[in-house]
């Protein structure tokens, strides 16, 4: 197997392990892990003890349904630093996320977490098709956000060179890449785009910079994206997914020679699929919420973590042994429900995208109208689209939502460069409803 570049992927003993050594590891992994967990954090041990579940009678991996969920929730009631199972001197590293409502979610790490997390990257790295040597400048913020600080050892793990240019000051970021010359960018798909947009007003052409691949995730993005970043900027654009809870970026990574979803790092994180609304679990290929076990966590484990992230599990391809997950189409936490329809701001992102004249900077206002839901997606007009393919452009969008997400949506076209720019994570959904 090669990267776009032509040079051969190279890959570490676990991800060229068979299935049933795999499932091996995974059990004495997950035995472990429960064990650690009921011992060491107490409301793992409560929640064991209410479901009379007791961590030896985990004998095979099937065994783990039987093993109460734990949810965002849980981690919120032991703040801070309640979902711990090693002291707190123990814990070399703190990261939170900020949330929308509340207190942050806290997560630790002790020395061996911190390395285990420094491997999945650089295998991540590796995957997108990234080389020992090579320059790769990092734009997920550094601070509590795991993006920036997770990309980073990563690539010093893999021996890359790091550019830790973190969010924001995005003319600079512009210059640096042009100056500095590197082969790998890892951000946001969103703040991707704000940067095409800054070098295109700089008069540079992105396709002519060093860049060849871009590591794309912390946000859900769609396959119309990945073809508009990757003609705009001449690269690879690939998906990395991950969350806080179950250790940061580099749970699950795509392959740069396939691009047909996520190989979930299964020697590390164990996943399943279920039904959001009643809990069944789903067998492979069906989509549901994703859930993940950790399997070599010290600091903090977690069992059967619900993600709230919508994807389905499919058989690995590149890496045979382990299983992918489907692109992220969403978080239920983002899905709006609109006279009754679900909507997920990546339908509108797919459609109008399939629409001549307009940009992928959009948002989806929410207001009530008439004491009912009214969504209007504002979006911009691509620079140069001429005034009176406006009009047109709307309307085109308009019967798309109607057609393929079943909704009634007004669509306002506004000016290029008028809709708040990403910087990391894009707020997509602007909610004026009367509460
Ligand atoms: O976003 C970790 C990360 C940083 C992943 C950099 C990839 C790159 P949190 O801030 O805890 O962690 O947010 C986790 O972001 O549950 C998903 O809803 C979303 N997410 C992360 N990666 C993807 C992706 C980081 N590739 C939440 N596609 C997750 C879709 C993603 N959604």
């Amino acid at each position: 197997m090669t990267t776009a570049a032509g040079r051969p992927v190279r890959l570490d003993d676990a991800e060229l392990l068979g299935i049933e050594e795999l499932r091996d590891l995974q059990l004495r992994r997950l035995q472990w892990t429960l064990k650690h967990a009921y011992e060491n954090v107490p409301i793992y041990r409560r929640k064991f003890d209410e479901a009379r579940v007791h961590p030896e009678d985990c004998r095979s991996l099937e065994d783990l349904t039987r093993f109460p969920y734990t949810t965002k929730h849980d981690l919120r009631e032991t703040y801070p630093f309640g979902m711990f199972a090693v002291p707190r001197t123990q814990l070399r590293r703190i990261h939170a996320s900020s949330g929308t409502t509340g207190k942050p979610t806290v997560v630790g790490y002790t020395e061996a977490d911190v390395d285990t997390w420094a491997e999945v990257v650089a295998r991540s790295i590796r995957a997108a098709g990234g080389d020992p040597g090579q320059l790769v400048h990092v734009s997920y913020g550094y601070g509590l956000f795991t993006g920036g600080l997770g990309a980073h050892y990563g690539a010093e793990r893999l021996g890359c060179t790091v550019v830790p240019a973190s969010g924001g000051m995005t003319a600079r970021q512009v210059q640096l890449i042009t100056d500095f010359r590197p082969g790998i960018i890892m951000v946001t798909p969103s703040y991707m785009l704000t940067l095409l947009d800054e070098f295109e007003r700089q008069g540079i052409d992105p396709r002519a910079s060093s860049l060849e691949v871009g590591i794309f995730g912390a946000e859900p993005w769609t396959e119309e994206m990945r073809t508009e970043i990757e003609a705009r900027a001449g690269i690879d654009a690939v998906d990395i997914y991950g969350l806080s809870e179950v250790i940061g970026p580099g749970v699950a990574q795509e392959c740069v020679a396939t691009k047909d979803g996520l190989h979930i790092w299964e020697d590390h994180f164990y996943p399943e699929v279920i039904d959001p609304f009643e809990g069944r679990a789903l067998p492979e290929g069906e989509h549901g919420e994703l859930l993940f076990t950790s399997l070599t966590k010290q600091a903090m484990p977690v069992i059967r973590y619900r993600t709230r992230d919508l994807t389905r599990l499919l058989p690995g391809t590149a890496r045979p042994a382990m299983r992918r997950m489907e692109k992220v189409t969403g978080r239920s936490d983002d899905m709006i429900i609109l006279r009754g329809v679900n909507v997920f701001p990546t339908q509108v992102e797919e459609l109008l995208l399939r629409t001549d004249g307009l940009a992928p900077h959009f948002q989806l206002v929410l207001s009530t109208r008439n004491r009912s839901d009214h969504m209007t997606v504002r979006v911009e007009a691509r620079p140069g689209c001429p005034s009176e393919r406006r009009g047109d452009a709307a309307t085109e969008l308009a019967s798309l939502i109607k057609e393929h997400v079943g909704v009634t949506a007004e669509v306002d076209v506004v000016d290029p460069e008028t809709l708040e720019r990403s910087l990391g994570k894009v707020r997509r959904i602007v909610d004026e409803r009367a509460s």
